[in-house]
């Protein structure tokens, strides 16, 4: 077996290990990094385009907006990580108003998205060095040893993907982020705010359906996949804000009884049984800026829309 093949088999390990565990357990869960399939990946870029999903539309509006500030105080010839930059549209706005940043270490799970990415950066800013890593950055990951020189180190982070950790796993990821950066390094994080739940419970349950349709693509997948006999048209997806966590949960719901086979194992569903495929924490800025600060970062400061449904937060790593 080659070495892409062998990758494929154990990713498919993991994954078919995951499914079963998450689904033994009760209440019943999917984890949602499993999403992002090719099929999932590009349903979540049709859900960025959504009229009601306006969490990326509004992190776009805060850099546009206060680029030239965020780059300031960010300051000259930086080192930039970034975290599951995906396409690059919000990296790349940074990266225009950033003074002379020196390299660019984009990490994302998808090879493609990296190689394309990178490819375009590398003609649009032909003084940078881009240092693409293929990995799973919820999973320890080596950086790159840079040849230019950098003033600091600085992790980007947005899309509010870490609202997909409960407080306490957020903390230990940024303590992780903490090392990565070192001593006067530096975060900058795009954060969905609590607002209005109707505002938010629109976001997850769009008109068109896309939602739905990214959610049950985990079931698709794991038909794919693992050989499971999901029928899809006996799930629901269903969306719900839960106040007091300040978090939105999303499930898929069983519409009857029913037996689904997933290899060699059985599971049982009654009607209206659920499982959890994913959190999406909203934050306030106190509630954030705390959590940071428990993992080791220092806030300097945060860039929200006239809504204030977004923060873009700068945290450092005091010396
Ligand atoms: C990629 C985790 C930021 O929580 O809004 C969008 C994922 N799930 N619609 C989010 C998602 C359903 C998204 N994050």
């Amino acid at each position: 077996m080659n070495d892409k093949s062998t990758a494929t088999e154990s990713a498919k390990k993991v994954f078919r290990d995951e499914v079963l565990a998450g689904l033994a357990r009760s209440p019943r869960q999917l984890p949602c990094k499993f999403f992002y399939d090719e099929p999932g990946a590009h349903l979540f870029r049709q859900i960025c385009e959504l009229p009601e999903y306006y969490v990326t539309r509004t992190e776009i509006k805060i850099l546009r907006l206060h680029g030239a500030e965020i780059a300031a105080v960010l300051g000259p010839q930086i080192e930039l990580i970034g975290l599951g930059t995906g396409a690059g549209t919000k990296t790349q706005i940074l990266l225009q108003e950033l003074d002379r940043p020196a390299v660019y270490v984009p990490i994302d799970i998808s090879r493609e998205q990296l190689e394309k990415s990178s490819e375009r950066f590398r003609k649009m800013f032909p003084n940078l060095q881009i240092l693409p890593v293929a990995a799973d950055y919820l999973e320890p990951f080596e950086l790159p040893l840079p040849r230019h020189l950098s003033s600091r180190s600085v992790v980007y982070f947005p899309g509010s993907t870490i609202g997909n950790f409960e407080p306490e796993a957020a903390t230990e990821f940024l303590s992780r982020l903490v090392e990565l950066v070192g001593e006067g390094g530096g975060l900058l994080i795009g954060i969905d705010l609590q607002k209005d739940r109707h505002v938010i419970e629109a976001a997850y349950n769009d008109n068109a359906g896309v939602t739905a349709k990214f959610n049950k693509n985990l079931l698709a997948r794991i038909n794919r996949e693992l050989g499971a006999d999901f029928d899809l048209g006996r799930w629901q997806h269903y969306a719900i804000y839960n106040p007091a966590e300040g978090r939105i949960e999303i499930y898929l719901m069983s519409e009857t009884d029913q037996c689904v086979r997933i290899g060699d194992q059985t599971f049982q569903f009654r009607g209206g049984e659920k499982i959890l495929t994913e959190y999406s924490y909203k934050h306030t800025i106190g509630g954030f800026t705390m959590l940071a600060r428990q993992a080791g970062f220092e806030f300097q400061q945060v860039w929200t829309d006239d809504q204030r449904w977004f923060g873009v937060f700068y945290f450092i790593v005091a010396n």
